[in-house]
């Protein structure tokens, strides 16, 4: 099972494999936010994986993020991370 922790908050968020990472984070009942619907057009659901492997990207992430100006190496968009 995967476990996600997000800085700032102390309880480590255990998921079911394959569950989107904006879900799991949302589930936490921490707000985040994603616009789109999870169709990686908004980039709200950005987030920095500061550990850890997210797994490969998705096509449109890759396109997306390729249009930002402030990307970062470690930027993902969470809608698309299983
Ligand atoms: Fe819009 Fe992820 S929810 S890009």
């Amino acid at each position: 099972m995967p476990i996600v922790q997000v800085e700032g908050f102390s309880e480590p968020i255990v998921t079911d494999a394959g569950r989107r990472l904006v879900l799991a984070i949302e589930d936490a009942g921490i707000d985040i936010l994603h616009r789109c619907g999870g169709n990686a057009r908004c980039t709200t659901c950005r987030v920095d994986i500061l550990a850890g492997d997210p797994g490969p990207m998705t096509e449109p992430e890759v396109e997306r993020l390729s249009r930002l100006e402030d990307r970062t190496p470690s930027m993902r968009l969470s809608c698309q991370v299983q």
